[in-house]
């Protein structure tokens, strides 16, 4: 039997509140950056909803491991500023918060697409999905998870989506949005429910310096999308020649017939690092490069906040092994610390102009992605070059989003430059 908790309204952030027990079948939260959306969202209505009984909520993102980094870590801050710690127990490895009343919240990839298909909570059914960040979708994997919500439940099943909204003509803008008018904040039909934040519905909750970052943005499509929240339009992109395929179940033929897989052929594995700590994730990725054809193949990344150098050593060693790394030259002693773990890391030459250098060259190549690296896609997605008020296109690339695109630069930095050996110790 459903129990109402009570919770003092000024937890809530007034925007949201009238969307606590919204039942429309299909629900959309968008809008600019620090709104607060999967706060409320993940952290706190679906938290409300578990602990209230007769919901189990299973929240997605495109790729797995993005979901521990993101909405997991959101619904378990929300539970303890919930000061619900002592009803939920959390599963840490299997990403499974179950309430003392049996019901639960589950988590995945839309990768997993096994997991996903057979993911059932203990008690009942799935009556809520959540999709993080929902740009990273398909428009068949949302029908897909629609389909996971067929079937009867004592509670209306609601399937929600949050995300900025980076890019016009996405699948979401057409399918969703034909009936949206600007000049509102809020939308709803049959079909669908729409509110639109912006960090200006989440000043109660933000620091200076989050408000600053917003509003002092200058780039025009950076501040359209993620200070004010508007559906972008993507200009002056600086990468196109990148595409994403599935390497890791792509088979190719090595002659009489024989198939391997293409990631098994790959033997010359190069590796960069970004070092970040809050605001600015870690940033590791690993690619095979396939010099005569002139191909970068990006296989796997590493991204990551708040991770200290031996939780990033340990991660880093399991992902390259004995490989080498060449990292940002600006942190020798995070260097040396990995060095001390055995790792194989080397610091970057940065010169004047290497990062146009590095630019030049990696536009020249061609770039396939694999599927799993999902924000390695969002970054070569939205790298672009600097825009001045007036229009004009610089030839600067905007500093933001760009963690993993310098870690490619740095893996590649010996082949840019013609050298066999790898880079300079940095110290
Ligand atoms: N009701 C609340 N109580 C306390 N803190 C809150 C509340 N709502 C939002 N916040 C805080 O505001 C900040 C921004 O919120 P959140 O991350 O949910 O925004 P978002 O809209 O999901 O942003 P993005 O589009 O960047 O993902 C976070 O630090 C969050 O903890
Ligand atoms: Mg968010």
């Amino acid at each position: 039997m459903p129990v109402v908790l009570h919770v003092d309204k000024r937890i809530f952030n007034e925007a949201y509140y009238p969307h606590l027990h919204n039942n429309a079948r299909v629900q959309i939260y968008f809008g600019g950056s620090s709104s607060g959306k999967s706060f409320f969202i993940a952290g706190q209505r679906a938290v409300l909803d578990v602990a209230e009984g007769g919901h189990n909520y299973l929240c997605v993102r495109n790729v797995k491991n993005t979901v521990k980094t993101s909405i997991f870590n959101e619904v378990c801050k929300g539970i303890t500023a919930l000061k619900l710690d002592k009803h939920f127990k959390i599963n840490q490895s299997d990403f499974v918060i179950t309430c003392a009343n049996g019901y639960q919240i589950l988590f995945g990839g839309l990768d997993d697409v096994q997991k996903i298909k057979s993911i059932t909570p203990a008690k009942g059914v799935i009556t809520n999905i959540i999709v993080e960040e929902a740009t990273e979708t398909t428009e068949d994997d949302i029908k897909q998870l629609q389909r996971r919500l067929r079937g009867r439940s004592q509670v209306a099943k609601t399937l929600t989506m949050l995300f900025n909204p980076i890019l016009q003509d996405h699948w979401i803008c057409r399918v969703y949005f034909t009936n949206w008018d600007d000049s509102s904040n809020y939308y709803n039909d049959s079909k669908v429910s729409i509110l639109k934040t912006t960090y200006l519905d989440n000043l109660r909750f933000l620091e200076p310096d989050d408000i600053a970052l917003l509003e002092d943005e200058t780039d025009p499509y950076y501040r359209n999308v993620y200070t004010l929240g508007n559906w972008g339009v993507l200009g002056n992109v600086i990468f196109k020649n990148w595409e994403v395929r599935d390497l890791r179940s792509e088979m190719i033929d090595i002659g009489n017939g024989t198939q391997v897989s293409l990631i098994s052929t790959f033997d010359k594995y190069k590796n960069g690092l970004d070092f970040g700590f809050s605001s600015d994730p870690a940033a590791v990725v690993r690619m095979h490069y396939d010099k005569n054809h002139k191909t970068i193949y990006i296989t796997d990344e590493i991204y990551m906040r708040e991770m200290t150098n031996d939780v990033l050593g340990k991660e880093v060693k399991e992902l390259i092994g004995g490989e080498y790394i060449t990292c940002d030259s600006a942190e020798p002693k995070s260097i040396r610390d990995l060095q001390v773990m055995g790792i194989r890391a080397l610091g970057a030459r940065k010169g004047k102009d290497s990062v146009n250098f590095g630019i030049d060259w990696l536009q020249r190549q061609k770039i396939v992605i694999d599927t799993h690296c999902q924000n390695t896609k969002n970054e070569f997605q939205q790298y672009k070059w600097k825009e001045s008020a007036d229009g004009m296109v610089l030839k600067v690339p905007v500093d933001k989003n760009n963690h993993i695109l310098d870690a490619v630069r740095y893996a590649m930095q010996d082949e840019m430059e013609g050298r066999r050996i790898t880079a300079e110790k940095a110290f």
